[in-house]
């Protein structure tokens, strides 16, 4: 059986993307075949090199706004590695409707907000701020719009008595390690149904 081909789009630590690598073993139906990040600095390149995982860099810092000419220049790593799948993960860079269009149906990312609740930044903050009693991570399509497509799958995490932007991210980074995984194998399968954590 030839595996599916996964392209992992980084901006930092990457700890979402070596959970995808480290769940493609086995009789996983998918491989990743691509780390590609928008920062040179970016601490999950080197995670993703010890892993064997070829990697690229296109900064996005040089074409100062002019998306189209980034997305341009990210394209090419992306087209050559020929990607069934594109995951983004801890991608900070809003992508373009052109750009997505390129992938739609096939580009996942992972969000730590129960969406559509919270789309957007600061979503810790913003939930404890209201005075959730839940917060949690979610796995979408990509669309065009940002943090809005097709749910794949979402995890719930209680808000705790004095919790912190920080301690609620620690506690909802943990299900995101574990929610990203299971979507992307049901994905790679062809299982589109949500997965629901716990
Ligand atoms: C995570 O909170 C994730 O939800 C968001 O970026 C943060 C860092 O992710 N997308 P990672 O450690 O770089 O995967």
């Amino acid at each position: 059986m030839s595996h599916k081909r996964v392209a992992i789009l980084i901006s930092g630590g990457g700890s979402n993307m070596v959970s995808l690598v480290d769940s493609m073993t086995g009789d996983h139906p998918a491989r990743p075949c691509l780390v590609l990040s928008n920062d040179a600095q970016a601490v999950g390149l080197k995670k993703a090199a010890d892993r064997g995982i070829p990697t690229a860099v296109v900064d996005h810092r040089p074409f100062k706004g002019d998306r189209a000419a980034f997305e341009a220049e990210l394209l090419k790593p992306l087209e050559d590695t020929r990607p069934d799948i594109v995951c983004l993960a801890g991608f900070m860079r809003v992508l373009t409707g052109d750009f997505v269009s390129r992938f739609q149906g096939r580009m996942l990312n992972i969000h730590p907000s129960l969406l559509p609740k919270y789309k957007g930044l600061n979503t810790h903050s913003r939930a404890i701020e209201a005075g959730d009693a839940e917060h949690g991570c979610s796995v979408h399509e990509v669309t065009a719009a940002l943090d809005d497509g097709p749910i794949l799958g979402q995890a719930g995490v209680p808000i705790e008595a004095g919790d912190t932007a920080e301690t609620l991210a620690a506690r909802v980074l943990v299900w995101e390690h574990k929610l990203y995984p299971e979507v992307l194998r049901r994905f790679a399968e062809g299982d589109r149904s949500p997965v629901l954590l716990p």
